[in-house]
């Protein structure tokens, strides 16, 4: 089966979000006073997760990955990635941590069947890290990161670059690769809670390579087709790789192969154009056709691009942490 969009693009990537919850409270994705939180009994269960994952598949997905809020703080969450991992027709589980408890359960979600892992660190210095993220632990997630990388994870570092914030480091980020086989991927900040002041925030991918560009040599990589949106380089002689992801300034629309599901069971084409179907009502009733269905309608619904750039601004501002990254 393949699941198909009325652009021509072939939708094969679900994000799977099983919490809104985190343990940390990033500048970008949540406002200073976090955010309503769904009650519990609102929170799809394992159940019910599987059962969307399980239709998905058979209606064409390959991939999935796993995120939050902060999906290692949901009790539970190792066998049910590894019931997850066991889907038959599902290529590849992955999942986007922060990586604060990855030191301790690293080992467990590479047993799990987990098969790569996005960690997201916005800086290497432990006062700017407290800032970017109100108060998390940057040691913590250099020992998740470690312990990662011990676990034979391949490891993706997701820094948000912010102008005046932690742009400083690019270079430091960017020589993270030149001898541990990471990948670095730069995103450009997206206005997703429409922060006081973003667009001064935000540095473009092409200035993040050019400055990159004056210390570093470097050349593009081949992209697998499941790569998703970054554009890929290695520096010359280095490990690792990096990547850049530009949201705002760069249309990869026409490259997009995804959909999500929130915790909360709303299915979403597009993260700034919907705010999605409503899954809970076929779930309680165990409709798994009438669930493939809505899925095939959410691809329908896809827009051909979202309207990100400031002059269109008009998407309501959400929490990122409540539709999962
Ligand atoms: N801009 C860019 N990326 C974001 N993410 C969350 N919010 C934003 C934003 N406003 C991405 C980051 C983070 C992951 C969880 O989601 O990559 O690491
Ligand atoms: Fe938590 Fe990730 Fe949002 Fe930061 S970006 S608050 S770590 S969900």
């Amino acid at each position: 089966m393949e699941l198909t969009d009325p652009y021509g693009r072939t939708i094969n990537y679900l994000r799977l979000s099983v919490t809104d919850r985190c343990n940390m409270r990033c500048l970008y994705c949540m406002p200073a006073d976090g955010i309503p939180l769904l009650s519990h009994g609102d929170i799809l269960s394992y159940e019910e997760l599987l059962l969307i994952a399980t239709t998905a598949v058979a209606a064409g997905i390959e991939k999935i990955r796993v995120t939050g809020g902060e999906p290692l703080v949901r009790r539970g969450i190792v066998p049910f990635l590894a019931r997850l991992a066991a889907i038959p027709g599902l290529r590849q589980l992955v999942l986007t941590t922060n990586g604060l408890f990855l030191e301790e359960m690293a080992e467990s979600l590479r047993e799990a069947g987990v098969q790569r892992l996005n960690i997201s660190l916005d800086s290497l210095k432990p006062e700017t890290f407290a800032a970017v993220t109100r108060g998390g632990d940057l040691h913590r997630v250099l020992a998740g990161i470690a312990a990662a990388e011990r676990a034979g994870f391949p490891v993706k570092i997701n820094m948000v670059v912010m102008r005046g914030v932690n742009d400083r480091e690019l270079l430091d980020f960017a020589a993270l690769t030149l001898d541990r086989p990471l990948t670095v991927r730069f995103i450009e900040y997206m206005p997703a809670i429409r922060a006081d002041n973003w667009e001064a925030r935000i540095v473009p991918g092409e200035e993040i390579l050019d400055r990159i560009g004056a210390r570093f040599s470097f050349s593009p990589l081949e992209r697998d087709t499941a790569a998703g949106p970054a554009r890929i380089f290695r520096i010359d002689g280095a490990a690792g790789s990096i990547g850049v992801i530009t949201p705002v300034s760069g249309h990869f629309c026409g490259e997009c192969n995804r959909i999500r599901v929130t915790s909360a069971g709303r299915a979403r084409s597009c993260l700034f154009a919907d705010t999605g179907l409503d899954l809970k009502p076929l779930l309680a009733r165990g409709d798994q056709e009438g669930l493939a269905a809505a899925l095939r309608t959410v691809v329908a619904r896809k827009p051909g691009r979202h309207s990100l750039a400031a002059e269109e601004q008009q998407h309501t501002p959400f929490a990122m942490s409540a539709i999962g990254g």
